[in-house]
């Protein structure tokens, strides 16, 4: 421990293992969260602690992001999400979340002049897409694609560098999706237009082409910037979490990114979006009744789950979902859309939430339950989904990868483990292994 943070360590807990008490500093948050350092447990105990899933270790100290999963609140650097997705943009959020204040007007112009103007690929990179499968999913597209621009900027880490380095990422990377798309369907790549705001500039690179080549609807823009703003960050979630981790070896951010984009692919994490519409659909294709579905995801025997519900930290309402719900209501009336889909998840979550199990689960909507919903709306096709939200929490993991690299307490992460294997054993030669 740093001696500021020995000072935060409060009262003590006391632990008694073996016959022997141990003394464990509680540590306490700003929100009175409360931890116990086990720092010394192994030294004086020789035990360490299980947890699979690190589902109650806390890996690190945080100023970000705050979430009480118990009562459903969200905060970025103290202010309530719903407030930020009702009155700021993306980019006032990024600069929020990397720097830890609200930027004034002087600021945040600058940023968006800066990110407007890094948001071009080096042209070389168009044999990098060209190198591709046409049907690649647009995930490892841009995870190796993140990890590639390592390559074009290779100096060494100052303070400024990596300044530098988070502005080219946020503004790289609607253009390193988009084009990952636009090769995916064969159309050629549209250039990002520096007259454009940043959700409207990538609308016009996913869907302009050279022969028509009008401006985005500004409300579809307004509606991605505000996904966005929901995805931006989320405390010490499986791809943050892999960002640090990566980043803790001395990885620099494109590697680090890169990795967390991998990690963000998987179907339990930002992969889910994806899978809730698949499963509308296929609700939809099997009639409609919603209730089999939910007896389905119920049954221990059958492997189906409701997709969009639960969470490891939410056993209330996900405050996103909240906000989501409002909005696709909303943006689907203004475009004149009648959604089968959204009648279908808004029957699921009425029957879900009435339902003894998921009420004794505590499992409630997450924000993919309607992000695919809006997603579809907007045009954006279904496997880019999970691409939306990579672009969305690139501030997020940029600014706990910087958080993490200033800490004067980061350590390499490396847990430990409970060997469950073969104990010591002699080598046995070819002839006696039988066949
Ligand atoms: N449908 C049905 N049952 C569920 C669901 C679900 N969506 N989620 C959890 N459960 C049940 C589990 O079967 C388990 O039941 P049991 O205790 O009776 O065996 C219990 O709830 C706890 O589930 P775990 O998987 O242990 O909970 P965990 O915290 O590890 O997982 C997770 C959280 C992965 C999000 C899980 O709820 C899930 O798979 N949800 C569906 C996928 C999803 O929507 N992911 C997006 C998460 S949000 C995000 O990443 C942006």
């Amino acid at each position: 421990m740093t001696p500021e943070t020995r000072q935060q360590a409060l009262a003590g807990a006391t632990l008694t293992y073996d016959g022997r008490e141990l003394a464990l500093p509680v540590v306490r948050g700003t929100e009175d969260e409360v931890a116990l350092d086990i720092e010394k447990l192994r030294g004086a105990t020789g035990a360490i602690t299980l947890d699979p899933g690190f589902g109650n270790t806390g890996s690190c100290r945080s100023a970000i992001t705050f979430i009480d999963g118990e009562k459903g609140i969200l905060r970025y650097r103290g202010y309530p999400i719903d407030e930020l997705a009702e009155r700021s943009t993306f980019l006032e959020v990024a600069w929020l979340l990397i720097n830890g204040e609200l930027p004034n007007r002087a600021q945040l112009s600058a940023f968006t002049g800066d990110v407007t103007h890094h948001t071009l690929l080096h042209e070389s990179f168009r044999r990098f897409f060209e190198a591709l499968p046409k049907d690649a999913h647009p995930m490892p597209v841009c995870a190796a694609a993140v990890a590639a621009l390592a390559t074009f900027y290779q100096e060494p880490e100052t303070d400024k560098k990596m300044s530098e380095t988070a502005v080219r990422l946020i503004a790289k990377m609607p253009t390193l999706a988009a084009y990952s798309y636009k090769h995916s369907i064969g159309q050629p790549f549209m250039y990002p237009r520096n007259s454009l705001d940043y959700s409207a500039t990538f609308l016009h690179m996913m869907f302009a082409t050279p022969c028509e080549d009008g401006d985005p609807d500004p409300l579809l823009a307004k509606t991605l910037d505000l996904l966005l703003i929901l995805h931006a960050d989320h405390e010490q979630n499986c791809s943050t979490s892999t960002v640090r981790t990566v980043g803790s070896s001395g990885a620099n951010l494109f590697a680090s990114i890169s990795a967390g984009i991998s990690a963000l692919w998987g179907p339990l994490h930002g992969g889910a979006n994806q899978q809730v519409i698949e499963m509308l659909e296929k609700i939809e294709a099997e009639g409609g009744d919603v209730q089999v579905f939910v007896n389905r995801a119920k049954d221990k025997k059958d492997n189906s789950r409701l997709m969009g519900f639960g969470h490891r930290v939410y056993k209330n309402y996900d405050p996103r979902a909240q906000v989501l719900k409002r909005s696709c209501t909303e943006v689907l009336n203004r475009l004149g859309i009648r959604s089968r889909q959204l009648e279908i998840a808004m029957k699921l979550e009425e029957i879900a939430l009435k339902d003894d199990y998921f009420i004794s689960h505590k499992l409630y909507p997450n924000v993919d339950f309607y992000s695919g919903i809006i997603y579809k709306a907007l045009g954006i096709p279904v496997n880019m989904f999970t691409v939306m939200f990579a672009i969305g929490r690139m501030p997020g993991w940029i600014a706990q990868w910087l958080e993490m690299r200033h800490d004067p307490a980061t350590r390499i992460a490396r847990p430990r483990q409970i060997y469950t294997g073969a104990v010591k054993r002699p080598y046995v030669e070819m002839e006696r292994r039988g066949t």
